[in-house]
């Protein structure tokens, strides 16, 4: 059978993506009531980051342990990946010690060319390019609070980053509809968007973007890799913070999401962040039961019970 792996939100079907709620409601579920889910003993997962992460690396960390199996961190400075090793050659080696392996890297390029190498699933634990495991428990997040998102709008302010990216593909897998807004010279770059992807629309202003939104979400303004830009961003990037006049042009009942760290005061203010139209601590939270599920499904298929 091939090897599944999740390196793009693409990779997985609607159908694929349907059962992961379901079994996302369960997991959670018995999570919630200190019911045992051993369904991955005995199973390792290896952690490779490149990038700092929190969330990241404490939800796959905490849900391989809680699953019955082994987390192993490993990052650029303690191992050989930081000292030229080839991603070909530590793909081969960890492939055959482990059963599933999540990386957070720079270029999708990395990751596309570490799971061409790998005998077992390869996660994206986020790239320069997509971060579907955070849209995974972000669309997951949604359902949860307000039932389909098929048919629904979602308001971008801000960067075209990976979080964007990965929002577009779900919008062409769950057939909902995504307004773009981001500053002149930072906005989208075709080549990482499908032709065929009709699921958005561009807007000058962002609160012309929020305009009857279901769900208002942004992101930092410098993504880990661009620290550089820092300063020319900050300037660029004036106006395009989620604050309540931009949260009043959406619906009255719209949700508002950030994959955090979160800046108050740059991408979104602290009356929007800390307002009772923020679901930022269960979207953080859903990212530890949305990918229990995921594991589960890349290394062991669908299961019943
Ligand atoms: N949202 C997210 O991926 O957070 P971390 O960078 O802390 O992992
Ligand atoms: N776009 C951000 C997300 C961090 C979780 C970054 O890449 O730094």
């Amino acid at each position: 059978m091939a090897i599944k792996h999740f390196l793009q939100f693409s990779d997985l079907k609607l159908d694929e993506f349907e059962y992961l709620i379901e079994r996302t409601r369960t997991i959670k579920r018995k999570f919630k009531n200190y019911e045992p889910h051993p369904t991955l003993a005995d199973r390792t997962l290896v952690m490779v980051f490149e990038k700092n992460s929190t969330r990241t690396r404490l939800s796959f960390e905490a849900g391989m342990h809680q699953m019955g199996g082994a987390a192993i961190y490993l990052n650029t400075r303690d191992s050989q990946l930081g000292r030229g090793e080839p991603v070909e050659d530590a793909a081969q080696v960890m492939s055959r010690m482990c059963d599933v392996i999540m990386i957070r890297t720079f270029g999708q390029d990395i990751i596309e060319r570490f799971a061409a190498n790998s005998r077992v699933p390869v996660i994206n634990g986020l790239t320069n390019e997509h971060h579907p495991c955070q849209v995974l428990a972000d669309v997951f997040t949604f359902i949860e609070h307000r039932g389909s998102i098929k048919g629904k709008t979602v308001a971008w302010v801000g960067d075209a980053n990976n979080m964007l990216y990965s929002w577009l593909q779900a919008a062409q897998v769950f057939d909902f509809h995504v307004n773009v807004s981001t500053p002149k010279r930072y906005e989208i770059d075709p080549s990482l968007v499908a032709e065929d992807n009709t699921h958005y629309t561009l807007f000058d202003s962002p609160s012309d973007a929020c305009q009857g939104a279901h769900l208002v979400t942004t992101d930092v303004w410098t993504s880990m890799g661009f620290e550089e830009e820092n300063a020319a961003r900050l300037k660029a990037f004036r106006g395009w913070i989620v604050d309540s006049e931009k949260m009043q042009r959406a619906q009255p009942d719209a949700l508002f999401m950030h994959c955090l760290p979160a800046h108050r005061g740059e991408e979104v203010s602290a009356e929007v962040i800390d307002g009772p139209q923020s679901v930022v601590w269960d979207e953080a939270e859903n990212r530890l039961h949305v990918q229990k599920a995921l594991l589960e499904y890349l290394v062991l298929g669908k299961l019943d019970a």
